[in-house]
């Protein structure tokens, strides 16, 4: 078994066919969850895992699975995935190499004739990017999705009541899943570092130890739509000067108190919007990320004192609506060695390391041993049309991903 080797030849060629779906004109992809294209992705992927000669199906979350081996739900259970789903404008690897990678390892098992001793799957979980609601399929798969994650989709009710109707799902059989469906006992997924140490440190696998906690929040500003001509300057409720003084302020607070965090605004709309009206109201959409509870606590603290000062300051009402709370998560030992040992025997350099970026790893940790295997992004880019990995890396990830869970099944 250990000198098995993935087929490049046919990743290749899946990668290509998959690269061709939600791909933008502009350059980078849009295949945001439940979107046409997001169905399209599914539909490909379902085809091939039945082509395949894989077992198939879907849970309640649209997490779609494919599996070979022993069926008779006795231990270890194996499962291999990542998500198809992309944000706005990304790129082709994030997550993608991921499901194509787990789907690799199961043909190359499967051509090799081996006689399982337990289960062998790969997946695809739903809507990892939250386009709807952060880590949304992992999270059902998991159990840690309650209804008030549901109730304010990020795309707005509209959007995700159709999406979800779009793959056959609702908002029941979201919150009905259950690990149930797989029961895995180990969990590994292939991911892009999506950042640029390894590339830095020219090593060719990075092992991660633990995944960021994230938490986003909609901070709403409203103060007063006036004539912009005839308003004195000091008698303006100007919730504009409001939401740019607090993205201003944010980032000089974490930068300044919370060096090993991050803090991003990664959107800030200003009604109404015109040249000559003082703006009424901007709603600001805030992250930050630290690889600690403890940290993010003060960071929520600190960020909406910091928002309560400048709307006392500019006589301005404030809401502040909580979107998600990812909490960080350690890695497994056995999974993280199971890894460095995968890249040893491949004679790969390789690095642990933190993940800055969020995964369904974070989510399935939480149930089982669960393990990540990273590879350099080039420049350290992602989610941009510029996302780009050598494909020699991704050759070398998936046969770790191989070999990894080969030495997760034996006790
Ligand atoms: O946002 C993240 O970290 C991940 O790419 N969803
Ligand atoms: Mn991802
Ligand atoms: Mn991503």
């Amino acid at each position: 078994m250990n000198k098995l080797e993935i087929n490049d030849v046919r990743l290749k060629d899946h990668f290509t066919q998959l690269s061709s779906i939600g791909a933008l004109p502009s350059g980078g992809y849009h295949r945001p969850a439940f979107s046409e294209a997001d169905i399209q992705a599914r539909e490909w992927l379902e085809n091939k895992i039945v082509s395949a000669g894989l077992d198939y199906q879907m849970d309640g979350a649209g997490n779609q699975f494919g599996a070979l081996g022993r069926e008779d739900g006795l231990e270890p259970s194996i499962l291999l995935g990542s998500h198809l789903d992309t944000v706005t404008h990304g790129g082709s690897y994030d997550g993608a190499l991921g499901v194509l990678a787990a789907l690799e390892v199961l043909e190359t098992v499967r051509d090799a004739g081996v006689q399982l001793q337990y289960r062998l799957g790969l997946v695809n979980f739903s809507d990892e990017e939250g386009t709807h609601a952060g880590l949304l399929g992992s999270r059902a798969f998991c159990g840690l999705l309650n209804v008030e994650d549901l109730q304010q989709p990020n795309s707005g009710s509209e959007v995700f009541e159709k999406g979800i109707r779009r793959i056959g799902i609702t908002l029941n059989s979201i919150l009905a899943v259950s690990s149930k469906s797989f029961l895995p006992t180990v969990y590994l997924e292939l991911h892009i570092e999506q950042g640029p140490i390894l590339e830095k440190k020219s090593i060719r696998i990075g092992v991660v130890t633990s995944v960021v906690g994230i938490r986003t929040r909609k901070i709403l500003f409203k103060g007063t739509a006036a004539h912009s001509g005839t308003t004195p300057m000091n008698l303006r409720r100007d919730a504009g000067y409001g939401a740019c003084s607090f993205a201003k302020a944010a980032r000089e607070l974490v930068l300044a108190k919370f060096p090993k965090a991050v803090v991003n605004i990664g959107n800030l709309s200003i009604e109404p919007g015109s040249f000559n009206i003082v703006p009424g109201q901007a709603e600001v959409l805030l992250e930050f990320r630290s690889q600690s509870i403890r940290e993010a606590d003060e960071m929520e603290m600190m960020l909406r004192a910091l928002a309560e000062n400048i709307a006392a300051s500019e006589k301005l009402r404030l809401n502040i609506l909580e979107s998600a709370n990812i909490q960080p998560v350690g890695l497994s030992q056995k999974a993280q060695s199971a890894v460095a040992t995968a890249a040893d025997d491949l004679h790969l350099s390789s690095l642990m390391m933190l993940s800055g970026a969020g995964h369904d790893a974070q989510s399935m940790s939480r149930i089982c041993s669960s393990g990540m295997v990273f590879i350099p992004s080039v420049g350290g880019i992602s989610h941009s049309p510029k996302e780009f990995s050598k494909w020699e890396d991704c050759i070398n990830g998936a046969n770790v991903l191989l070999h990894s869970a080969m030495k997760s099944a034996s006790p």
